[in-house]
């Protein structure tokens, strides 16, 4: 999955049953107009290919990488350590622990190696997102603003549904 003009943010998941989750970090990047590239590749099972992925990224300007991975996920720590554009992990919900053991993996990185790490789960995807449009906006006035006018709406529809009775 990706756009005409050269990826600004790459999203990486660590396998296809990760999509549903990522899917959010995708669509909010696509609705903000942001050229991003999608796809699926595992630190534990293609690991020459995320490499030849991340070097390939480097040298086409991406501005972050959003990583998504379930169980001993060493996705997100693994691009770290092959760049210093910033990683942002996504930690997924897995069937034997809840997503414990991603959020562990992704977050416990040893000092020198930073992932900025988001909650567990289709939240995480959407901030981590959400994130990486706020580095973008540091240098974009037109992007803060969408950003801004983004929140207000939030705002708007949080606050219509205040009152229930
Ligand atoms: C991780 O293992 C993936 O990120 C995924 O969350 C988990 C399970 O992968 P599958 O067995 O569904 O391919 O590497």
């Amino acid at each position: 999955m990706s756009t005409h003009k050269k990826p600004e943010v790459a999203i990486v998941m660590g396998s296809i049953s990760d999509l549903d989750t990522m899917k959010g970090a995708i669509d909010i990047l696509k609705g903000f107009g942001i050229p991003i590239v999608a796809k699926v590749l595992s630190a534990h099972r293609t690991p020459k290919d995320l490499e030849a992925f991340i070097v390939a990224m480097e040298q086409s300007g991406v501005r972050a990488f959003i990583a998504g991975a379930g169980g001993a996920a060493a996705l997100a720590g693994v691009i770290a350590s092959h760049t210093t554009i910033p990683v942002l992990g996504v930690p997924i919900e897995t069937k034997s622990l809840k997503g414990l053991d991603s959020l562990l993996s992704t977050v416990q990185m040893p000092a020198g190696i930073p992932v900025a790490t988001f909650a567990i789960g289709s939240s995480g995807a959407k901030n981590a997102a959400l994130f990486a449009l706020s580095l973008l906006a540091l240098d974009s006035a037109s992007l803060d603003k969408k950003l801004k006018d983004f929140r207000r709406k939030q705002a708007k529809t949080v606050k219509k549904a205040r009152v229930i009775v």
